[in-house]
């Protein structure tokens, strides 16, 4: 492992906020990434009060390319090269095609997606030059089989997905590592900020228990620690994996009957 320096975003709520207790708890300089300043600063007076590890906090969007390329100038200068970058920067409505308007489906794009692009992109040539570091992008198992009405939301899954796989296959034997963890439903502030999206959640989705931003976090810290490509936590959600890999109309099936529809016949 190279230094335990993080860069999380998504850092002022749910699975980034939690990632990064953990790792401030261990010993890790924390840079903790997210829009809201005050929430930033509150976060490490909190996990600097209590844990053996310092934080940093940079407030900036991070769809923005050059705000997040001044962060890392900052970063590289101050401390160095990051041994591992969390990408948990995330928004977005479940909604339907015809509800998801050009700008919306911008915004849409922004987190994870453009977020974990720009951050990866930023540090990419110092992890490479040091042969080694850990990149975890937080994603969803709508980027294994979509459920009705969460079209934007799933693009900028699917599109983190895409490229967590380049990634996959770009830096193989380079030491650097690029891994996808996916969440079944995590009892974040998520819901709160994205109002609505929860009545678009298929019933499949209910049965598969909640997990706090607490679990979330050690796996996310896990993965860190013992690197792998893909993790779906928790692990009930490995059928839907085997069912799109070995079945994929009756996974698709599945989810779309447990989903609410609004188009033609019900799961036809
Ligand atoms: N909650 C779930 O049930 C669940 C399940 C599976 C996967 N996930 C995925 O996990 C990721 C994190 O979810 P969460 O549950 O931790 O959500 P959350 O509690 O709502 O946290 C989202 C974080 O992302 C930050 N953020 C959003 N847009 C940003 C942007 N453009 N630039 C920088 N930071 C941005 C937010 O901070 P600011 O507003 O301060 O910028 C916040 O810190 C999401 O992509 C989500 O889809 C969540």
């Amino acid at each position: 492992m190279a230094q335990r320096l993080a860069v999380v975003t998504g850092a002022s709520s749910g699975i980034g906020a939690a990632s990064a207790r953990i790792l401030v708890a261990s010993g890790w300089t924390v840079v903790l990434v997210a829009r809201r300043e005050a929430r930033l600063r509150e976060i490490a007076a909190r996990l600097e009060a209590f844990g053996a590890g310092r934080c940093v906090v940079e407030p900036l969007d991070g769809a923005d390319p050059d705000a997040v390329a001044a962060m890392a100038a900052r970063v590289r200068a101050r401390f160095g090269v990051p041994g591992a970058i969390v990408n948990s920067a995330g928004a977005g409505v479940w909604r339907w095609p015809e509800d998801t308007p050009p700008a919306e489906m911008e915004r849409l794009l922004d987190a994870p997606y453009r977020s974990a692009y720009h951050v990866t992109s930023a540090f990419l040539p110092d992890l490479l030059a040091q042969r080694g570091g850990v990149i975890v992008h937080v994603g969803s198992p709508a980027s294994i089989v979509p459920w009705p009405g969460a079209t934007g939301y799933t693009v900028s899954r699917w599109a983190l997905r895409g490229y967590h796989e380049a990634l996959v296959q770009d830096l193989h034997g380079t030491g650097v590592r690029s891994c996808h963890v996916m969440f079944s439903t995590v009892t974040s502030e998520y819901f709160t900020t994205n109002p609505d999206s929860y009545a678009h959640a298929p019933s499949l989705g209910r049965w598969i228990p909640a997990i706090t931003p607490l679990e979330a976090a050690e796996v996310v810290v896990r993965v860190i620690h013992e690197p792998r490509d893909e993790v779906l936590h928790p692990r009930v959600l490995q059928a839907l994996r085997l069912g799109e890999r070995f079945a994929p109309g009756l996974a698709r099936r599945l989810v779309r009957a447990t989903g609410r529809q609004r188009y033609g016949r019900r799961a036809s």
